[in-house]
């Protein structure tokens, strides 16, 4: 298998979490900049979670194989609840937990502004309003939902300093807002409240008893006997569909609708993930476009063959996903 070639190589700064390195931070997150920002978890890798371009350019960075959802991060729970419907239990658990290491999987509001490539088109988003200070000020001034993996690469240990973050993304982010080593240093807790019993998605900050303690009953592991798995990469139907997908095609078949991939691909019920043929413009059109074409009816969908390298593979997972038999 080849190596993803690196995102384009950018100048890496180091900033210092006051009034000034803030300012600059957020900036650049609202034109859709990439910047390793300090949680109470774990150093996150952040874009501006309503851009899918932005967002795509986390999954380069992290050269990170395939396309699951992003934590969105919210500086309270009024801003938050823009974005996601809470229920009872979700409600409380926020209002206990928030700020802190819990994450909540809501189904999303019908406002809500996190990109189809954030949420890995699922009809559920995940929310957490981080403890940190820095992180607190840094998302106000942003004043939009802000995604966050991990900052290191793919496959490597989670980032809980500055050094650990530049180490792994050093020349492939634009900023790293260093207030030193984190505190809790694993990833949140995430609680899916979708419908009815909360259920628990991966062990983190916030202790299962805690939890436990507010909802007033055993949290349900996810994947339990008689529960579907939640974890979205496990579930091809999530991406799939209702029209069955042709990969790899040199052009569509009378009555086929095409999702096509660089210039000279005009057909009729066509779309284009990326005229430029940029893999990253691409990734960020992915499931918005899947789902239009999938809303013209036609019996199947055509797909041009993408490049497997760098995001392509990702894009190509996530289309073998919705082409598998069901
Ligand atoms: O502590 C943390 O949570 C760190 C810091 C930076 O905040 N963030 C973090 O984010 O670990 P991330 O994006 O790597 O977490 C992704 C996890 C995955 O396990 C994913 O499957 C789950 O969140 N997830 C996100 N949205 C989901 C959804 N709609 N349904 C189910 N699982 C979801
Ligand atoms: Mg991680």
């Amino acid at each position: 298998m080849s190596q993803p070639p690196l995102p384009a190589s950018r100048q890496t700064k180091l900033l210092s979490p006051d009034a000034n390195g803030i300012a600059e931070a957020a900036a650049l997150l609202r034109a859709g900049g990439l910047v390793a920002l300090p949680t109470e978890t774990v150093y996150g890798l952040a874009a501006d979670a309503t851009s899918g371009s932005a967002v795509a350019g986390i999954y380069a960075a992290k050269e990170r194989p395939s396309f699951n959802p992003l934590i969105s991060h919210l500086p309270d729970l009024a801003s938050a609840r823009r974005q996601g419907l809470f229920d009872a239990n979700a409600l409380a658990l926020a209002q206990v937990f928030w700020p802190g290491p819990l994450t909540l999987v809501v189904p999303a509001s019908p406002g809500c502004t996190v990109s189809e490539l954030a949420r890995a088109g699922l009809p559920s988003v995940a929310l957490r309003v981080p403890a940190h200070p820095v992180a607190h000020a840094l998302l106000e001034a942003v004043g939009r939902p802000v995604a966050a993996p991990s900052a290191n690469r793919s496959g490597r240990i989670s980032a809980t300093s500055a050094a650990h973050a530049l180490a792994d993304l050093e020349g492939r982010i634009d900023a790293v807002l260093d207030a030193g080593p984190t505190e809790v240093g694993v990833e949140s807790t995430i609680v899916a409240c979708l419908d009815g019993a909360p259920r628990l998605l991966r062990p983190g900050g916030v202790p299962r008893e805690a939890i436990e303690g507010v909802i007033g009953r055993p949290l349900v592991l996810a994947g339990e006997a008689g529960h579907a798995p939640l974890s979205p990469g496990l579930l091809a139907s999530h991406y799939a569909p209702a029209a069955r997908m042709r990969l790899d095609a040199e052009a569509p078949h009378d009555g086929e609708a095409w999702l096509g991939f660089g210039p000279g691909q005009d057909y009729p019920a066509s779309l284009n993930l990326s005229l430029a043929g940029d893999l990253r413009e691409a990734a960020s059109n992915l499931f918005g476009h899947m789902r239009k074409l999938d809303a013209l009816g036609h019996g199947t969908i055509a797909v041009a063959r993408i490049p497997e390298q760098g995001l392509g593979e990702a894009i190509n997972d996530r289309l073998r996903r919705a082409a598998a038999p069901r």
